[in-house]
C-alpha cells in the first residue's frame, strides 16, 4: 500500500521552541542585518535552511551513547567504537578522527598538494578548493555535460566527466595529479548524485594511471538512495552495501560527519595506505590531537558511530529524500525554477530565472534570500555572484555562472508541516515577484564576502 503523505519515521521526544515573528518585525530585523541573513541572530529565524551541516537532530540512542562515553586521552573505548564504525563502513584500515571535514581536507590535501600539483574532481566544494589552493596546488572541476543541461532529467548529474578526466590526466602527467576527488553527492553542483557506474569508471581510470582516488563522502548515504532507486542493477543491494561498494573503489575518504553521520560536529580521514596514514597522523597530532581522539571528544565519537548506522536505515533515507523532493517538486509545479531533478539535501532555486528584471550586478539570489526571510522567516543562502563574483580591473562585476539560492534541509529537524509552510511562503514570493528589487553592496570584506557583506535595497 502506498500513501501520499510523507511521515517522519520518528517520534519527537524533546522540542526546541521557535518564536513566530511577523513580517513587519522581520522587515526591521533584515534592515538591522544589512539585508544579509548571515548577520541575523538565529532566534529571529523561523525555518533555518542555511545549511544541512551540523544542524541534525540527534536520536535518543545517540544521546544515550554520549552519556556512556569514555573521555580518556589515549585508547578510549569510544575511540574503539568510532574506529570500528568507520572501518566497517569504509573498509579502510586507517582512520583519523578530525574536528570537521575541512580539517581532514587540510591534512590530506596539504600533504598531497603543493606547487605544480593538480586535483581533479566532479566539483570541488569551497573548503576543498581552498585547502588545495592554499597548499599551492590547483583544483580543476570536470562535471559531466548533463550537469549544466537544465532541460535534462538525467538522474546522475553529479557524475564526473570520465573522458575529460582521462584526457586531463594524460595532459598534466599522472605524476602531477595528486588525487582525483569524487564529491558524493555533488554539493556545489546542485546536490546531485554520482552513479556507481561513474565511480567504477573513475576508479579504473585512476588506477590505470596510478592516481589516487579520494571520496568526499559527507552525503554518501543520500547518494546510495539514488543509486538503489535510479541505477539499473543496483536495486538488490542495501543502502549500506552500495556505500561500501563505493568506498571499495577508492584509496581514501574524507568526511564531514556534520552531514550524513547525523552529528553536530565531527569528521574523519580514512586511508588504505600505511605510509600515507603515518604521514597524515603526524599532521593530525600537530593540530588536531592524539591519534585516538583527533579533534573529537569521546562523546562526539560515540554519537558519530551511532549516526553512521542510523543514517542507512531505509525508513529514514526514504523519508529524507522524499521530503526534500516534495519541497522541490511542489515549488517547481508552482513555477519556481529549480535545479532538476531534486538532489538529496537541498533544493536549489535559479534566482536569475525567477527575477529576470533584476540584473546580476543587483544580485537576484540575494534578493530572493531576503524575500524568503521577510515574507516567511526562512533563512537560506545565495550561491551566485555574492558568493563567487569577482571584480575586473575597472571594478566591474564578473558574475558567477549561475545565480542560485540553496535551501538546505537539516536532518530530522523539521516536519512535513514546516515544509508545507515553506511551500506557502513561495506562493507569496511569486505574488511579490514583480515588486522585488535588487540590492547593492555597501560594504564588503576582502575574502568570503557573502558571510559579512552589507547590502542596501535599490531604490530604497
Ligand atoms: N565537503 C563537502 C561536499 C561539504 O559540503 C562540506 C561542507 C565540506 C566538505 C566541509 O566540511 O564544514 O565539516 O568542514 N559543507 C557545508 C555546507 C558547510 O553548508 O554545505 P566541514
Amino acid at each position: 500500500m502506498e500513501f501520499k503523505t510523507i511521515i517522519e519515521p520518528f517520534r519527537i521526544k524533546s522540542v526546541e521552541p521557535i518564536r513566530v515573528s511577523t513580517a513587519a518585525e522581520r522587515t526591521g530585523y533584515l534592515k538591522d542585518a544589512f539585508f544579509n541573513p548571515f548577520l541575523l541572530r538565529s532566534d529571529k529565524v523561523l525555518i533555518d535552511f542555511l545549511t544541512d551541516s551540523g544542524t541534525s537532530a540527534m536520536s535518543s540512542r545517540q544521546w544515550a551513547a554520549m552519556m556512556d562515553a569514555d573521555e580518556s586521552y589515549a585508547g578510549a573505548r569510544s575511540w574503539e567504537r568510532f574506529d570500528a564504525a568507520v572501518h566497517s563502513l569504509t573498509g579502510m584500515p586507517h582512520v583519523l578522527p578530525t574536528h570537521q571535514g575541512r580539517a581532514a581536507e587540510r591534512i590530506l590535501y596539504g600533504y598531497l598538494g603543493g606547487a605544480g600539483k593538480y586535483f581533479l574532481s566532479n566539483t570541488h566544494f569551497d573548503t576543498t578548493r581552498a585547502n588545495i589552493e592554499f597548499s599551492g596546488a590547483s583544483a580543476i572541476d570536470l562535471p559531466c555535460a548533463e550537469a549544466t543541461d537544465y532541460a535534462s532529467d538525467h538522474p546522475f548529474k553529479g557524475n564526473i566527466d570520465t573522458a575529460a578526466l582521462e584526457t586531463q590526466i594524460k595532459k598534466l602527467g599522472a605524476k602531477n595529479v595528486a588525487a582525483v576527488i569524487l564529491t558524493i553527492t555533488n554539493n556545489s553542483g546542485g546536490g546531485q548524485p554520482v552513479s556507481m557506474a561513474n565511480a567504477k569508471k573513475t576508479s579504473e581510470i585512476c588506477h590505470k594511471h596510478g592516481v589516487m582516488l579520494v571520496l568526499d563522502c559527507c552525503r554518501i548515504a543520500e547518494n546510495s538512495w539514488f543509486v538503489k532507486h535510479k541505477e539499473p542493477g543496483m536495486e538488490h543491494l542495501s543502502y549500506r552495501e552500495i556505500a561500501q561498494a563505493m568506498f571499495g573503489l577508492a584509496d581514501a575518504a574524507v568526511m564531514s560527519a556534520k552531514k550524513d553521520a547525523l552529528v553536530n560536529m565531527g569528521g574523519f580521514l580514512a586511508v588504505r595506505d600505511k605510509k600515507l596514514s603515518d604521514a597524515c597522523t603526524n599532521l593530525l597530532i600537530i593540530t588536531e590531537g592524539f591519534v585516538t581522539y583527533g579533534g573529537l571528544s569521546g562523546r562526539d565519537m560515540e554519537a558519530l558511530a551511532v549516526g553512521l548506522e542510523e543514517v542507512f536505515e531505509p525508513d529514514y533515507l526514504q523519508y529524507r529524500i522524499k521530503s526534500t523532493a516534495y519541497l522541490g517538486e511542489r515549488i517547481r509545479e508552482m513555477g519556481v525554477p529549480v535545479i532538476y531533478p531534486i538532489g538529496g539535501h537541498a533544493v536549489y532555486v535559479e534566482a536569475h530565472v525567477l527575477y529576470p528584471h533584476i540584473p546580476v550586478d543587483q544580485y537576484p539570489g540575494q534578493a530572493l534570500v531576503c524575500e524568503l526571510y521577510r515574507l516567511g522567516g526562512i533563512r537560506c543562502v545565495e550561491v551566485g555572484s555574492v558568493m563567487f563574483g569577482k571584480y575586473d580591473e575597472d571594478g566591474k562585476l564578473i558574475p558567477a555562472a549561475k545565480e542560485l539560492v540553496r535551501l538546505a534541509i537539516p536532518r530530522r529537524v523539521y516536519t512535513q508541516s514546516h515544509i508545507d509552510y515553506v511551500i506557502e511562503v513561495f506562493e507569496k514570493v511569486l505574488d511579490h515577484k514583480e515588486q522585488t528589487r535588487g540590492l547593492k553592496i555597501i560594504w564588503e570584506p576582502p575574502f568570503l564576502r557573502h558571510f559579512t557583506a552589507h547590502f542596501a535595497q535599490n531604490g530604497g
